[in-house]
C-alpha cells in the first residue's frame, strides 16, 4: 500500500510564493510519475485554479467541506496529470464551510500519493487546519527578515503541532546584497534551506497564460529550481534541459503580450 504524504505549503507573510509553488511543483513530482493532488485550502482568497487557467467550477471543496459534494465530485483533472481541488470563487460560498472538517474531509483521498495543500497566509485558523491536515510542510519565504521572522513563529507552532518540517524555500531570489542568504536564514531559523528558487519573469508571464511555469518554459530558472526540489524530495535523478538558445534570443526579441482578457474570459462567470 502506498503511504499518501500531505505536504502542507505555508508561509507568515502572504504573497511569498505559496501557490505558484503549489502548481509548479506538483506538475514537477507528477513528472516523477506521482499521482498528485492540489488543494486550495485558501478558501477566503482562493488562486490555484488561476495558475492553471480554471475559473469557475461546479463543485468545490467548499461543498466537499459543507458535506454537500464527495472529494472525487471536486477534483479536476488537468492535462499535465495532476488533478486539483479548487475552492470557491465566490465570497457567498463562504457560508456554512467548517474549515476544521479539512483534515477528515481529505483524509481517504482516493489515486493519490502526494497531496499539497495550498494554506492562506499567517497561522490564523484557516492556516491550522492546513497544518493538522499535513504530514510534513514547506515554509515559502522570500529571503528579507520581515518574512524570516514570520518562519521563526510558524515553525514553532509546527514543533508543537508534531507536524515534519522540510524545509524552506527561498522564493523572488535576487542576489541583492540586503537580503539574507542561505547560510543566514538556515541560522536564524534553524531550518535547511531545501530550494533556492530565483526571481524569474516567467512566473508571471506564465500565470497570465493560465500554465504553470515548468509548462510553459522548463527552462526557465523559476522552473529548473523547482523540478531540482521535487527530484530532492522524492529522491530521483534529475536533468534540467540544455539552454535553449534561439528560443531564448526570440524571446527577447518578440516579447508576447498575452491577450489577458480572453484568456480569462471565464472570469464573467464568478463575477
Ligand atoms: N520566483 C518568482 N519570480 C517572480 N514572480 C514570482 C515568483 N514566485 C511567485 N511570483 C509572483 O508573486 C506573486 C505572488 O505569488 P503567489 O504564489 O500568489 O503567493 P502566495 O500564494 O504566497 O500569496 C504572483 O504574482 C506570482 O506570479
Ligand atoms: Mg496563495
Amino acid at each position: 500500500m502506498v503511504i499518501l504524504r500531505t505536504i502542507g505549503i505555508v508561509s507568515g507573510k502572504g504573497g511569498v510564493g505559496k501557490t505558484t509553488l503549489v502548481a509548479n511543483l506538483g506538475v514537477a513530482l507528477s513528472k516523477f510519475d506521482r499521482r498528485v493532488t492540489l488543494i486550495d485550502c485558501n478558501i477566503t482568497t482562493s488562486h490555484l485554479g488561476f495558475c492553471f487557467g480554471l475559473f469557475y467550477y461546479n463543485k468545490t471543496l467548499n461543498h466537499v467541506l459543507r458535506k454537500e459534494a464527495n472529494l472525487s465530485e471536486a477534483t479536476y483533472f488537468h492535462f499535465s496529470g495532476i488533478k486539483i481541488i479548487p475552492a470557491s470563487l465566490s465570497l457567498e460560498e463562504l457560508i456554512g464551510v467548517d474549515i476544521d472538517q479539512l483534515k477528515p474531509s481529505i483524509e481517504n483521498i482516493e489515486d493519490t500519493d502526494i497531496a499539497l495543500l495550498d494554506a492562506a497566509p499567517g497561522f490564523g485558523r484557516e492556516a491550522m487546519s492546513v497544518l493538522s491536515a499535513s504530514s510534513e510542510v514547506i515554509f515559502v519565504t522570500i529571503p528579507y527578515m520581515n518574512a524570516i521572522a514570520d518562519v521563526v513563529r510558524g515553525y514553532r507552532v509546527v514543533k508543537q503541532l508534531g507536524v515534519r518540517p522540510l524545509g524552506i524555500v527561498l522564493n523572488m531570489v535576487r542576489n541583492d546584497l540586503h537580503e539574507l542568504t542561505e547560510t543566514e536564514v538556515e541560522e536564524l531559523t534553524e531550518l535547511p534551506v531545501i530550494a533556492s528558487i530565483p526571481f524569474d519573469k516567467n512566473v508571471q508571464k506564465s500565470l497570465a497564460e493560465g500554465v504553470p511555469t515548468i509548462l510553459y518554459k522548463d527552462y526557465s530558472p523559476a522552473s529548473i529550481a523547482i523540478m531540482r526540489l521535487a527530484s530532492e524530495l522524492l529522491g530521483e535523478y534529475y536533468s534540467p534541459p540544455k539552454a535553449r538558445i534561439f528560443s531564448r534570443i526570440l524571446d527577447f526579441l518578440f516579447p508576447k503580450k498575452p491577450n489577458l482578457l480572453s484568456s480569462n474570459n471565464n472570469l464573467r462567470l464568478w463575477k
